[in-house]
């Protein structure tokens, strides 16, 4: 997608490895994304498919053995890749937050909220004043804030500390927000809860944000746009009425037979197989094996993403075989 002056983010041709005894693992593979001021990006797929790793690479804390091999990744137009440790941790404090999936590990259970706030805070060299504390734990909606801050993590539900987690990134007032399965740990009620607080913050704040989950159903109550991840690649891309309305590439469709639905007689329709083995050398589209609608040639030949008209989509469908059909076509039609 063009590069744009609003980008906050900016992702191109990331190539991210972990360097197993199996040899290398190819967690992300070439990915391009980017993410607008003000706006929600879904980027959605399996488990195993590179979404944590992308969003880590992001933020420089791809844990041993991951490594960005290539590519190149902006955030507010500074190139992320080659700024020093202490550069990072300033953009982290600044401009980026994250939110993890389970609030309870990144919670240190042994200290109190307050200590936990005033600390992160300290870190990022803002004021922690009592005050603060207590105004950004009913910014997002903690009942008796001045009581929490003397409590310790397990005191509180998933729920509650999630809010906690989101009150500490947005300690920063960050222009991006990566939030990774912020709501997987979470039941649906409370999950509902958590997201309306997120977008709440985007609408009245404009903060971006990149959500990555591998609930195709929380994407599409969530996002603007949505980028499908498979494999380590963006297999489709485009707004979120479009994906789901006319999903172009057979996993998406899959995906979308996955999301349980309350009308009678709709079955729903896993996808078979699992996601492609990232250390193996993956030649053609890596959804071959899984896929409903493949063709001989699919195996071996890789499609670029295309571009059709602002929706992205790599499928032979819609390069190789959509051109075949159409130069058949007109073959036919000269005859
Ligand atoms: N520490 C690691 N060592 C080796 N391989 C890893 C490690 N972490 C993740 N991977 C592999 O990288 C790929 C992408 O993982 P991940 O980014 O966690 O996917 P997702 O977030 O989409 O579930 C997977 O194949 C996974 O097995
Ligand atoms: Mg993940």
């Amino acid at each position: 997608m063009a590069a744009g002056n609003n980008e906050v983010l900016s992702i191109q041709g990331l190539e991210v490895s972990y360097q197993t005894d199996r040899g290398p693992v190819r967690a992300v593979r070439g990915v391009d994304l980017s993410v607008r001021e003000g706006e929600i990006l879904g980027l959605v797929g399996e488990s195993g498919c590179g979404k944590s790793a992308t969003l880590l690479a992001v933020m420089g804390l791809l844990p041993f053995p991951g490594k960005v091999v290539g590519g190149n990744v902006r955030v507010n137009g500074l190139d992320v890749l080659k700024l020093s440790k202490k550069e990072l941790r300033s953009l982290r404090g600044s401009t980026v937050a994250m939110v993890f999936q389970d609030p309870m590990s990144t919670l240190n259970p042994a200290h109190k909220i307050g200590a936990q706030m005033r600390e992160a805070l300290r870190v990022h060299g803002l004021p922690c004043t009592q005050d603060l504390l207590v105004r950004l734990l009913q910014e997002v909606g903690i009942p008796s804030p001045e009581a929490v801050l003397g409590y310790y993590p397990h005191q509180l539900s998933g729920g509650m500390q999630q809010r906690v987690m989101i009150a500490i990134a947005l300690s920063c007032r960050p222009k991006l927000i990566l939030a990774d399965e912020p709501t997987t740990a979470l039941d649906v009620t409370i999950e509902a809860q958590i997201l309306d607080l997120l977008r709440q913050i985007n609408r009245e704040r404009g903060t971006a944000i990149a959500l990555v989950t591998h609930n195709l159903a929380v994407a599409s109550q969530f996002c603007h746009r949505i980028a499908v991840m498979y494999a380590g690649q963006i297999v489709e891309e485009g707004s979120v009425e479009e994906v789901l309305a006319n999903p172009l590439h057979p996993y998406t469709q899959g995906l979308i037979g996955c999301i349980p639905r309350f009308q009678k007689g709709v079955p729903l329709t896993p996808i078979p197989g699992q996601v492609a083995d990232l250390s193996e050398n993956l030649e053609g589209c890596a959804f071959y094996p899984r896929c409903a609608k493949r063709e001989p040639v699919c195996e071996k030949t890789l499609q670029d993403l295309l571009d059709t008209g602002g929706r992205l989509v790599r499928c032979q469908r819609y390069g190789y075989l959509e051109y075949a059909e159409t130069a058949a076509a007109q073959d036919w039609g000269n005859e």
